[in-house]
């Protein structure tokens, strides 16, 4: 059976990025015949420095997210991973499991580390072992992501796959099929129009939450004349938009506001320039702030609403974590006589 899980990270500036290439799919995935779980990773988090007193608000403001977009959280769970002690025991025994060789190849921990490297703190270099703990005190099978996520994955993929064959022995021996593998080797859900939106001021750089120019993305909670504004200042190039997918190449704020049409629609790229193929930006500009704000302006207001009631976000989270954890308890106790640990009874 299909079980789905992700995360988001409480940092701060959520934005379309994170929406259509993770949040928005989440919503999707709950018309599955699966399990779905999805947390907000406040221990990913602290790998960089979070203001205490901010942090808990991003938290409820990712939950809220999640909500706003319509997440059930009746149907699926939603919880913050520190509430889930699982995560980290298996985080432990996984960093038992991964090589130094794998971690050093991570670009994303380069990329956030930067220049001082020396000075980085340990939970961000081991940042991706958390990650497939996450996942894997699931047993999840499927993981909806952004495609800056695609390494992280295949690391999971190798945690697991190591921690199956090295202890094969001893997952026969306590009853689990060997053969099938007591981990999954789990697939990442990578794809659509907007597996990688892109900065509004530099079609080759992603949409970041860090990026100093907050004209660079649509933050979540941005008034509807914010987005306008930030739609209307975005880069573009002096052709009218192309009548074929082929004729975006080499043209990436192009590629990019196309690919954000299409995702805020649900339809492919092809479908977007078979209606506005041959049109200039200023008029492909005008919908597309037309279907952003009618898309955002009501989310970003739901999650105003819901934040101004942290009384019952909190409430969905420990209703969570609780049924996240009757998950995630089996699996911990099996790791755990699996790699010889003397338990009570
Ligand atoms: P985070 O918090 O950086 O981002 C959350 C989700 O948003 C996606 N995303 C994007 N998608 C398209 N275009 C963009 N510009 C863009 N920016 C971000 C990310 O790919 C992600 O899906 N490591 C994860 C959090 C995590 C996790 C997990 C995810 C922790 N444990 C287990 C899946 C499974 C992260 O930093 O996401």
């Amino acid at each position: 059976k299909e079980l789905v899980f992700s995360g988001v990270q409480p940092t701060g500036n959520l934005h379309l990025g994170n929406y259509l290439g993770a949040i928005k799919r989440f919503v999707d995935m709950q018309a599955r015949d699966a399990q779905c779980l999805y947390c907000v990773v406040d221990m990913h988090a602290i790998t960089l420095w979070q203001d205490p007193a901010a942090l808990k608000g991003q938290i409820r403001e990712v939950t809220a997210a999640f909500l706003a977009a319509g997440i059930d959280p009746k149907r699926s769970i939603v919880f913050n991973q520190s509430q889930v002690p699982q995560h980290a025991e298996l985080a432990w025994i996984f960093n038992c499991v991964a090589r130094l060789g794998w971690l050093n190849r991570m670009t994303q921990f380069k990329d956030k580390a930067g220049k001082d490297r020396e000075n980085a703190s340990i939970g961000l270099y081991a940042y991706p072992v958390l990650m497939a703990a996450d996942i894997l005190a699931y047993r999840a099978t499927h993981v909806p992501v952004g495609e800056d996520q695609k390494q992280h994955l295949e690391l999971t993929r190798d945690i697991a796959q190591k921690f199956n064959n090295d202890f094969s022995e001893s997952i026969s021996a306590h009853g689990h099929d060997a053969g099938s593998g007591f981990f999954p080797i789990t697939e990442p859900l990578i794809g659509g129009p907007a597996a990688r939106v892109m900065s509004l001021r530099d079609g080759t750089k992603k949409m970041s939450k860090s990026d100093a120019s907050d004209n660079s993305r649509i933050n979540l909670t941005d008034e509807a004349d914010t987005i306008a504004a930030k739609v209307r200042k975005a880069k573009t190039d002096p052709d009218a938009l192309p009548s074929e997918v082929a004729g975006l190449a080499g043209r990436p704020e192009a590629d990019n506001l196309v690919g954000i049409f299409a995702a805020l629609k649900d339809v492919s790229r092809d479908e977007v320039l078979r209606d506005y193929g041959g049109a200039q930006f200023s008029a492909f500009k005008s919908a597309l702030v037309e279907l952003a704000v009618e898309t955002l302006a009501p989310l970003g207001s739901e999650m105003k609403r819901l934040v101004s009631d942290p009384v019952e976000i909190d409430a969905i989270l420990a209703d969570g974590a609780e049924r996240a954890e009757a998950i995630a308890a089996p699996t911990l106790d099996a790791v755990k006589d699996i790699v010889g640990f003397v338990r009570r009874g």
